[in-house]
């Protein structure tokens, strides 16, 4: 647990979080059940937007929405200085439902569909990044049909790999995101879209990976991508405006992973700034406009997950299972990649955490656990459970797995508790369900 003003034991030895008492969450609204601390959130968008305003001038951060998509978050976003990258019809129609503008929305995706790019197109959003040659001659066509212009940057695969787990590392040469700088693909790329006059180039992208803990990832990606400006402007005499360096910020999950604070992103944007002033000014390129897009630093701490434990299952000289009310249905990332994640047991948090358990799920899978082999405070049937660092990339990739329900979402502040998300119910599991005439 990585404490700080809004997240920590209070003096009955409960988890609080958002200046609300976990426990009464708990018996308010129920278990399972996603927290978010607005309050961190707006810092850490403060942080990033604050610093680039400051260190760098012409430039912007957007909130990657994929971490964590809902019409709250885009209200809160739209509230601040910062604009949001979608990747989905559903992401972009959220997006919209919830006032935010479509100038300051960014459209990403390696496989967009038809509709997506007609939806954004058609909403004028801010820019599309182009993923490769299908990509890009899609939206040509679509805004050619539209009578639009389109801004759109070009994702490249720059061939670094940033510290962090092969299953979400997406800039080595072998990723299906991007065009290769090394192979020569990326400036053929920027050569097709040079010659449609439906699409307006303004700069390039690019992502190297995620839960990144050292900054010199991003030097090094500064390096590259100036480098490839340069060869852009050589080969077709053509500025690039607009350097978009993606996200991939990392946070504390558990054990000896790097504490991140407000000061720890303040310095990897800093380096990353910095490293881009000095490879232009080097390089004698205009200064681009600059853009970084993370999801995770965003909402990834400001989230817990509560549970209620219904059974404990010790197997002598093996493994002790606690069993909770969640699972791979509201947070599949154990299932997907391994994930590890820091928990406690939140209605005795001052209590030692002196067991060793595995956190497993519901769900009919073996592999439904959510954090395998930590320490937590001797669990009991009744107990509540609070996982940290759950509010990125777990109501997003949440499903209705065994036909459970997606756990409602509160917002936390000053005290303060309401829903983000509602609670699903019967009606909503088979809301979709149709039974054709010939099985009837
Ligand atoms: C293009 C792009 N930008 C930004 C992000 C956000 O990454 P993170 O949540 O690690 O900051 C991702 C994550 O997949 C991405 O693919």
């Amino acid at each position: 647990m990585n404490t700080r003003d809004t997240l920590k034991i209070n003096n009955v030895g409960h988890i609080e979080i958002g200046g609300c008492d976990t426990v009464q969450l708990a018996e308010k609204f129920g278990t399972p059940l996603y927290v978010i601390d607005i309050d961190y959130i707006t810092k850490i968008i403060d942080v990033f937007t604050k610093t680039i305003e400051s260190e760098y001038g012409n430039g912007r951060m957007l909130y990657a929405s994929k971490a964590l998509s809902n019409m709250a978050m885009y209200k809160l976003v739209a509230g601040t200085s910062a604009g949001c990258d979608v990747v989905s019809e559903g992401e972009l129609y959220t997006a919209l439902k919830a006032g935010f503008p479509a100038e300051k929305l960014e459209l990403h995706g390696n496989n967009k569909l038809p509709r997506e790019i007609e939806m954004a197109i058609q909403n004028n959003i801010n820019c599309i990044v182009l993923d490769n040659f299908d990509d890009i001659k899609l939206v040509a066509e679509i805004a050619k049909n539209n009578n639009k212009v389109v801004e759109v940057l070009l994702r490249l695969n720059p061939g670094i790999s940033a510290h962090t787990h092969e299953f979400i590392m997406t800039a080595c040469e072998d990723s299906k995101f991007g065009l290769s700088i090394s192979n020569g693909t990326a400036i053929e790329g920027i050569g097709e879209i040079l010659k449609q006059p439906s699409l307006k180039f303004r700069g390039i992208h690019t992502h190297i990976g995620s839960q990144i803990f050292e900054h010199e990832a991003y030097v090094e990606t500064a390096r590259v991508m100036t480098d490839f400006m340069l060869v852009i402007k050589e080969t077709y005499g053509v500025e690039t405006e607009e350097l978009n360096m993606g996200g991939g910020f990392g946070i504390y999950y558990e054990g000896e992973d790097k504490v991140f604070t407000i000061e720890t992103y303040k310095n990897h944007l800093l380096a990353l700034i910095n490293a881009v002033k000095s490879e232009i000014k080097k390089k004698s390129l205009k200064k681009p406009f600059l853009t970084v897009e993370p999801g995770r630093a965003v909402v990834g701490e400001a989230g817990v997950t509560l549970y209620t434990v219904g059974s404990v299952k010790d197997i002598p000289n093996i493994r002790k299972y606690v069993m909770i009310d969640g699972g791979m249905f509201d947070n599949p990332r154990y299932a997907l990649y391994g994930s590890r994640y820091s928990a406690c047991i939140a209605n005795r948090a001052n209590e030692t955490a002196d067991d060793l358990i595995t956190l497993a799920g519901k769900c009919c899978e073996s592999g439904d656990i959510i954090s395998k082999d930590i320490m937590l405070q001797k669990a009991k049937k009744g107990d509540l459970v609070c996982v940290f660092s759950t509010g990125a990339y777990n109501y997003s990739m949440a499903s209705n797995y065994n036909r459970n329900y997606i756990p409602p979402m509160v917002a936390v502040q000053n005290g303060k508790a309401d829903y983000m998300v509602k609670p699903q119910n019967n009606q909503d599991i088979v809301r979709n369900d149709v039974i054709p005439e010939f099985i009837k």
